[in-house]
């Protein structure tokens, strides 16, 4: 076991305390981290875990409390101190720069330069294409990030904080987006990074990872520690309980009704993106699953349903209508609603109120004589706020100040206050914590009950398995494979998803 002289030990926070107006986000905190741990920190979405790594990298300040970094104390940190001293925090929402260069946002801000004093672009490149090949990935360098799936976008990050000398490296939720091979790569990361003698604080709602690769985990309830433990100690059970605060079934929502009739067919669809024509047919009340890996097409596939890109050949069935939508805003009025993985630049607008933002899409509907009826707008978001479980100050709280969990919520209520007879989520609990994943899941279901049809995107194989009626498996931009719910196994989905096919048809075909 570890002793607990001054040289084990690279950073205590204590008693660290931090108020946002009326919410007291951490109340007295402290936090031990040993030098060369992987300590996970966790913690249903609001408990502070965000506002805690915050502090540590200098963007907030705390209003109480010390931290302590390798034997220096220290009030607060500032920005530019934490970087100096070898903390680097990846936050939760990405922070690059679209427009700029892969190479451009690793370095931004200590760019090399040349004794003129001018950014020396050769030195950029090779020192940039070092960092990608330290974390074995291979870029264009000078593509703009914008154009990066999310997983590279995620790398890029990764190097950035990299850039300079690193310490302790506080990943917040770096798994929410990647999935299969790329989440393998991030672990790969992390323990070479871990053996090359960086602290790694990892923040996650997968609990699985969490005893993957963490030995440490804290967990944060409500702004207060419950407690630190060695992650060999604890079950999965133990966890859950000390994060919700009560003891919870994961499992999944019974089905209790019947499937319907089909509500959207796509026949032989093509667009600029999916060059394969599919095939898809959605019934009431049922979920279809799509499957596969990020950047598969399984987002291509929605945006064509939802009139987001033109569809270029095949057609469109509505309640057995040909129907062409060319845009998002004819699909929602026909009753289709579309909820976006990446809710950062396609879900909410950050600087607006949550009333605001829930009620964006329908606000034609909540006006009478083209007067908006106040009262009534606030009821739906109160409705929204208790049938979600969203944790906000007040309506009026403008959305960017949420949890991530919370933001998620809001760009759901705004969905369902369209009343849609189809859904399409995009990756629904992604940063969702286990107790609110599961209120989501339960939403799914009284949906499917009124007759709702839902297609799911999902990177998470238990939700996938555990939810969907069938299930599609994307592969290289076409589907692949299809699954029923008895016949599907995570084994042979993962297959298809990264071979494209099962190897017993193949046996099949050959004999
Ligand atoms: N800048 C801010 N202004 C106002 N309130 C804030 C701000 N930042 C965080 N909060 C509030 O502080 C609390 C803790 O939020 P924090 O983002 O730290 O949670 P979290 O544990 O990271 O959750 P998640 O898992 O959803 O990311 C929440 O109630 C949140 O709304
Ligand atoms: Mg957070």
């Amino acid at each position: 076991m570890v002793t607990d002289s001054p040289d084990d030990i690279i950073l205590e926070m204590r008693n660290i305390s931090k108020s946002f107006g009326g919410v007291q986000a951490l109340k007295n905190v402290s936090f031990l981290c040993h030098t060369g741990s992987i300590h996970a920190l966790v913690g249903e979405n609001g408990a502070g875990k965000s506002t805690l790594m915050k502090i540590l990298a200098g963007a907030y300040h705390a209003d109480a409390g010390e931290i302590v970094y390798k034997g220096v104390s220290y009030r607060t940190l500032g920005t530019r101190k934490a970087i100096n001293i070898g903390i680097r925090v990846i936050y939760q929402e990405l922070n690059l720069i679209p427009e700029m260069s892969v190479a451009e946002n690793i370095f931004l801000g200590h760019e090399p330069r040349n004794f003129l004093g001018l950014i020396d672009n050769r030195q950029l490149h090779t020192r940039s294409a070092e960092l990608l090949g330290r974390l074995g990935v291979e870029l264009d360098l000078s593509l703009p990030v914008g154009e990066l799936t999310v997983a590279n976008q995620q790398m890029v990050e990764i190097a950035k904080s990299l850039s300079q000398d690193a310490d302790l490296l506080v990943m917040d939720e770096p798994s929410a987006i990647l999935a299969g091979h790329e989440l393998e790569q991030l672990f790969k990361i992390i323990e070479a990074l871990n053996e090359q003698g960086v602290t790694i604080v990892y923040i996650s709602h997968r609990l699985e990872e969490i005893f993957q690769i963490s030995d440490t985990v804290t967990v944060l309830k409500d702004g207060e520690v419950v407690g630190t433990y060695a992650t060999e100690d604890i079950s999965r059970a133990q966890l859950i309980h000390m994060m919700v605060g009560r003891s919870m079934d994961e499992v999944f929502p019974e089905k209790k009704h019947e499937i319907g009739d089909a509500v959207l067919v796509a026949e032989n669809i093509t667009t600029d993106i999916v060059k394969n024509p599919f095939n898809l047919t959605l019934h009431a009340g049922e979920i279809l699953g799509v499957a596969g890996m990020v950047g598969s097409g399984r987002t291509e596939l929605a945006r064509a349903l939802f009139g987001a890109d033109v569809i270029r050949s095949g057609r469109l069935l509505l309640n057995g209508r040909p129907v062409n939508f060319r845009n998002p805003k004819r699909a929602v009025d026909a009753g289709i609603a579309f909820v976006p993985e990446d809710r950062k630049t396609q879900g909410l607008f950050m600087g607006l109120p949550i009333r605001n933002n829930i009620t964006i899409v329908t606000i034609d509907r909540l006006a009478r004589y083209g007067i908006i009826q106040r009262q009534q707008e606030q009821q739906h978001v109160t409705d929204a706020q208790r049938d979600l479980s969203i944790v906000m100050a007040s309506q009026t709280q403008e959305v960017q100040f949420l949890s991530g969990g919370n933001q998620q919520k809001v760009v759901l209520a705004k969905w369902l206050e369209t009343s849609p007879s189809v859904v399409i989520l995009d990756e629904p609990t992604r940063g969702v914590d286990v107790g609110a994943k599961f209120e989501i899941y339960e939403l799914m279901r009284q949906l499917t009950e009124q007759g709702v049809a839902i297609l799911m995107i999902s990177s998470e194989l238990p939700e996938i398995l555990g939810m969907s009626d069938r299930i599609l498996v994307m592969h290289e931009g076409h589907i692949a494979g299809e699954f029923s719910r008895e016949e599907a196994t995570e084994e042979n989905i993962i297959e298809v998803a990264t071979t494209g096919t099962l190897m017993e048809n193949v046996d099949a075909e050959t004999n």
